[in-house]
């Protein structure tokens, strides 16, 4: 069976396509909106949803060439349609509709949080061993910081997150305060460890707020560099430095503290981060033990969507969808599976 899936939710066009037969990813592409972003210094949602006007045919076309094939040697069409940019996911919507439509195939959607955290499994596509169940896995990323506990296959809780922003909205408003690039995780992510020193690291005592078990919050380290950033000369790059670093440091620390905490909480051994907060190498340094997706996987894509989607039709549950199908924005509003 071959499907083609879809993601829209934030400011990346994903089109994937996976034969579930060979277990093989057939097609991999993102057509991401960042050049288009870093002028307003965040993801502004109407741009995003007339970018993935642009971007979503696009990725789609080149996922179909790169697989030769055509729309109609899809079995099935898959799209997340939840949670997300709402504007963005109609986008998505309508377009994998219409497309699974117009060659009288079926359609589904999916929860792009449950693909996030199923992603780690992408790896059984290169006929490598999938972490063991159960897990704790952190989804972490610019819209979402959320801890499940997996238990098997679809059988999973939600635990917590976080209680104000997300950790890669952290790393991006940090950036901004230091007037780096959008996105600026990745920035800070390379030029710490390209030049920090272990001084850079602990020069800023940040906060780590002290919260509930299962729940974060990133709102008071915010504040904390804005305050520091007040009374620092942003033209010396080695103090520019220390404070990304120090803030690095102190969203991660909060991170794996909670991590660890819900792990022995729990009594489980296997930890997996997903999202695009989890390419940071810095991270994957305090938790050498974690299973982390490769960096490309971490971030919005739709090899998780039809990895997800095949996962779901070997186990008799990739059910059609009648066409009057909607998108919802938070999680808390989803309907569906
Ligand atoms: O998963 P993602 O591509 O999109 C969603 O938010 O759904 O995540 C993007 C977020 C941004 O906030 C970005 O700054 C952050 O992930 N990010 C990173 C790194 N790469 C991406 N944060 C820290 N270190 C990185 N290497
Ligand atoms: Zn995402």
């Amino acid at each position: 069976m071959k499907i083609l899936a879809v993601d829209t939710s934030c400011d990346e066009s994903c089109a994937a396509i996976i034969d579930t037969t060979q277990w093989k990813l057939l097609a991999d592409v993102v057509h991401s909106h960042v050049d288009s972003m870093k002028h307003f210094g965040g993801v502004v949602p109407e741009i995003a949803s007339r970018e993935h006007l642009k971007g979503l045919p696009l990725a789609t076309h080149e996922a179909l060439e790169t697989a030769k094939l055509i729309p109609s040697s899809i079995d099935h069409y898959i799209v997340t349609n939840r949670p997300g940019l709402i504007g963005a996911l109609l986008v998505g919507l309508s377009f994998t509709k219409s497309l699974a439509f117009s060659v009288s195939k079926p359609f589904s959607t999916l929860n792009h949080i449950e693909a996030h955290l199923f992603s780690p499994l992408l790896t059984t596509l290169d006929g490598n061993e999938a972490p063991p169940f159960p897990w704790i896995a952190c989804v972490v990323s610019g819209g979402h910081t959320e801890i499940f506990h997996v238990e098997s296959f679809f059988k999973y809780t939600w635990l917590g997150g976080t209680l104000d922003d997300a950790a890669g909205e952290a790393f991006d408003k940090v950036g901004k305060l230091l007037k780096l690039p959008y996105p600026a995780g990745p920035k800070i992510d390379q030029w710490v460890r390209e030049s920090a020193t272990a001084e850079h690291r602990t020069r800023y005592k940040f906060p780590r707020a002290k919260t509930k078990v299962h729940t974060l919050s990133f709102s008071g380290l915010k504040t904390a560099v804005a305050l520091e950033v007040k009374k620092s000369d942003l033209s010396n790059s080695n103090q520019v430095l220390a404070l990304a670093a120090s803030a690095q440091e102190a969203i991660l620390d909060a991170l794996v503290e909670k991590l660890l905490q819900t792990q022995k909480l729990l009594g489980v051994t296997t930890l997996v981060l997903t999202g695009g907060v989890a390419c940071n190498s810095r991270l994957r340094e305090k938790l050498p033990h974690a299973h982390f997706p490769i960096p490309k996987h971490c971030t919005d894509n739709a090899a998780m969507v039809a990895l997800l989607a095949g996962y779901y039709a070997k186990h008799d549950r990739l059910i059609a969808e009648p066409w009057n199908t909607t998108a919802y924005p938070s999680l808390n509003t989803m309907g569906g599976n």
